[in-house]
This record gives structure tokens, C-alpha cells and sequence, in this order.
């Protein structure tokens, strides 16, 4: 018997997406495996690592808990979605600079966490930053190096910073690694 669908659509990192999914289709499944959108990765996978975290309407949200179907006409925002092409956001800038990434498995739920903060206030406090970032795990404690980020990016667009160029930003951090 054929399996039943239904018909959705979404608009993911301003595209319009329409799809037809089984009705139990994780959201973490449809951005990864149907649309690539690889960034947006699987830890747990109920609810607790906070690794899938994208942004659904604006606010945070757990793809992993997340079915596809249930959100028809949502607009959607993945880590590929933050900054247009040959750009990089400044928050993502920020966690770059502040050098916390080890492994880098948690990044992206931890950007996303920031983005959704900054976006209600460029002025978070520091109760306000340990709360929205605690909703995310990281196993290499990358905690101190990302709460300083949050602050750091912040400040880059309230500067009115808020799209760094891709190609200088390797060439800086390029040189940083061969000395040169
Ligand atoms: S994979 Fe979704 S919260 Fe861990
Ligand atoms: S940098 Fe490795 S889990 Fe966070």
C-alpha cells in the first residue's frame, strides 16, 4: 500500500519550498536529508542537546521534535540561511573571533539560540544569555568562548556590522594558521 503524504509548504532561507512528506516526517529529516541543508544535525534526537535547533517564524524550535506536516506555510531559518551568499553574519563572525569552537559539532544550535536572542534584544543581559544558551549542549565546554560571542555580535550590529566578506574572513583566518 502506498504510504499517504501530505502536501506542504514551507519557506525555507526565503525560498519557497512546496514537498510532499509522510505525516510523521521529522522537520530535522525534511532540512537534512531532502533539502541538504546539512547544518542542521542530529544529536540526541529528543528534545535535549538542543543540536537541531532552527528557526521556525522567528523563534527557536527543536527540528528533532518537530513534524514537517504540522507546520504547513512556516518560514524556516537554517545556519545557510543566516547570511546571503559571499557573506558571513556577524554572529557567526563573533563565534569565529571568540575562538570557542572545538569540535564544532554544537555550533550551529548555539548560533541559531543566538540569532533568535538578538533578534529580541541587542542589549541581552547576563541571566538572558545564560538561559537562551542554556538550551544547548556542549560536550567540549565551549560555554565561557560562546557566551563572550553572544556579547561580541551584539556589539558587530549595533555597529551596524552585520555581514562580514567570506573571502577575507578565510584569508585572515588562513593566515592566522600558516603564520603568514
Ligand atoms: S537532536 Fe534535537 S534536541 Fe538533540
Ligand atoms: S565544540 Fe564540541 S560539542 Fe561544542
Amino acid at each position: 500500500m502506498a504510504v499517504k503524504t501530505v502536501h506542504v509548504h514551507l519557506k525555507v532561507n526565503g525560498k519557497d519550498v512546496e514537498l510532499d512528506v509522510p505525516p510523521n516526517e521529522r522537520l530535522i529529516d525534511t532540512l537534512r536529508y531532502r533539502l541538504k541543508l546539512t547544518s542542521v544535525k542530529e544529536g540526541c534526537g529528543r528534545g535535549e542537546c538542543g543540536i537541531c535547533i532552527v528557526l521556525v517564524n522567528g523563534l527557536p524550535r527543536h527540528s528533532c521534535l518537530t513534524l514537517t506536516a504540522a507546520i504547513d506555510g512556516a518560514e524556516i531559518t537554517t545556519l545557510e540561511g543566516l547570511a546571503p551568499e559571499g557573506k558571513i553574519h556577524a554572529i557567526q563572525m563573533a563565534f569565529l573571533e571568540t575562538r570557542g569552537v572545538q569540535c564544532g559539532y554544537c555550533t550551529q544550535g548555539f548560533i541559531m539560540m543566538a540569532k533568535a536572542l538578538l533578534d529580541k534584544t541587542l542589549d541581552p543581559s547576563y541571566e538572558e544569555i545564560k538561559e537562551w544558551l542554556s538550551s544547548t549542549l556542549c560536550r567540549c565546554g565551549s560555554y565561557h568562548y560562546y557566551f563572550a560571542a553572544v556579547k561580541l555580535a551584539a556589539k558587530y550590529i549595533k555597529e551596524g556590522k552585520i555581514y562580514f566578506d567570506e573571502e577575507e574572513v578565510k584569508k585572515k583566518y588562513y593566515m592566522r594558521v600558516v603564520g603568514r
